[in-house]
């Protein structure tokens, strides 16, 4: 049955790093019959500036009926002065919890390529494979009560809440053992229980759910030791599992293990494996329209739309080797240029992956 994807471009950089990850993706229909549609909407600063809100009802209508979706980035300068309830990023966060994409993952992956982007040393990084689970859906990020209100002495008081309910958190260590049975079996959940009650429950939930993952080595690390062991010895990680914000500050981190936020992808996943895919990085406004951004992280999240939802591991596979092979020729956005290869623009990559599916 011929699968729906909805594409979302955004802001910034987002529908020049998107119009690479779709030249792809009809590369994948036109050569290897993937039966796919796909369709395009508003979402972010645009919708907001087209119809002034920046997840419109038609774009949330679209999304639920879609499979998967492909998104770029969303936000920028122009729309930073609003107030934070109408802000781009109101958008994601909405797609997130209206399609309930509880499940965010993060691999961080060097290429071998790429040693030399990084700017921890070789030795440090080479090899590494991480793949952090992050919580989406809840926690701090959409906790209740939150904002700014004024004290009866008329001072001003910032508030957030960090709340989880045990069957979130045993859902997204779930997937987190899950995932780790196919990869090295070792989890480490991340937390701050020394400080936070929300996340002694955590850590409870998290020994609680392992009892039906007996192969699974389960570990534990308050998040400011994690963020230090990430830089220090970054390959003592297999699987990291944690929470909406702690995932946020972690994953773009583990990023720059890599050498450049350019290439990791995400999948944002429900329930029943509807995803949203995404690069990591945001909408980069500084170097938006100039042809220059780096496509991979997006075209690295088809491939893993074609493994969680489109159930096309093979092509999947061909997706991550047509890249590889890309970054063999020595072709390079400026985010990952080295001295010895070729510095090109997004289209120049966009153009030869797809050539390079084969
Ligand atoms: C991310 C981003 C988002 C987040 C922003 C844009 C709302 O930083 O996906 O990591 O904080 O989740
Ligand atoms: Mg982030």
């Amino acid at each position: 049955m011929t699968k729906k994807i909805l594409i979302l471009p955004g802001d910034g950089i987002g529908p020049e790093i998107v119009a690479e990850a779709v030249k792809v993706l009809a590369a994948l229909r036109e050569g290897y019959g993937l039966d796919i549609e796909m369709e395009e909407a508003l979402v972010g600063g645009a919708a907001i500036d087209a119809v002034g809100n920046p997840l419109p009802e038609e774009t949330l209508r679209l999304a639920r009926a879609s499979d998967a979706v492909l998104l770029g980035a969303v936000g920028g300068p122009k729309w930073e002065p609003l107030d934070i309830s109408v802000r781009p990023e109101k958008g994601l966060l909405g797609l997130r919890a209206g399609l309930g994409l509880f499940a965010n993952l993060r691999p961080a992956i060097l290429y071998p390529q790429l040693a030399d982007a990084s700017t921890l040393r070789p030795e440090v990084v080479s090899g590494l494979d991480i793949l952090i689970v992050r919580e989406l859906t809840g926690g701090i990020y959409f906790g209740q009560p939150r904002g700014i209100r004024i004290l009866d002495d008329g001072e001003r008081q910032g508030l957030n809440t960090l709340v989880y309910r045990e069957s979130e958190i045993r859902r997204i260590c779930r997937v987190a053992f899950e995932i780790a049975m196919k990869r090295g079996k070792r989890v480490c959940s991340v937390d701050k229980a020394n400080v936070l009650e929300c996340t002694e429950l955590w850590r409870q939930v998290a020994v609680e759910t392992a009892q039906a993952f007996p192969e699974i080595e389960l570990s534990h690390m308050y998040v400011d030791n994690a963020a230090m062991q990430l830089v220090r010895r970054p390959k003592q990680f297999d699987v990291i599992v944690t929470d909406n914000m702690f995932g946020d500050i972690l994953s773009d981190e583990a990023s720059m293990l890599t050498g450049s936020i350019g290439m990791l992808p995400s999948a944002s996943l429900n329930e029943t494996g509807k995803g949203m895919y995404e690069p990591i990085h945001g909408s980069a406004p500084d170097i938006a329209g100039q042809g220059i951004a780096n496509p991979l992280a997006t075209i690295l999240s088809v491939a893993m739309m074609l493994r969680y939802t489109l159930d096309q591991p093979a092509l999947a596979d061909r997706v991550e080797a047509a890249v590889r092979g890309v970054l063999d020729a020595g072709l390079r956005t400026p985010d990952i240029y080295s001295p010895g290869n070729q510095r090109v623009g997004t289209a120049v990559i966009g153009d030869a992956v797809a050539r390079a599916l084969g």
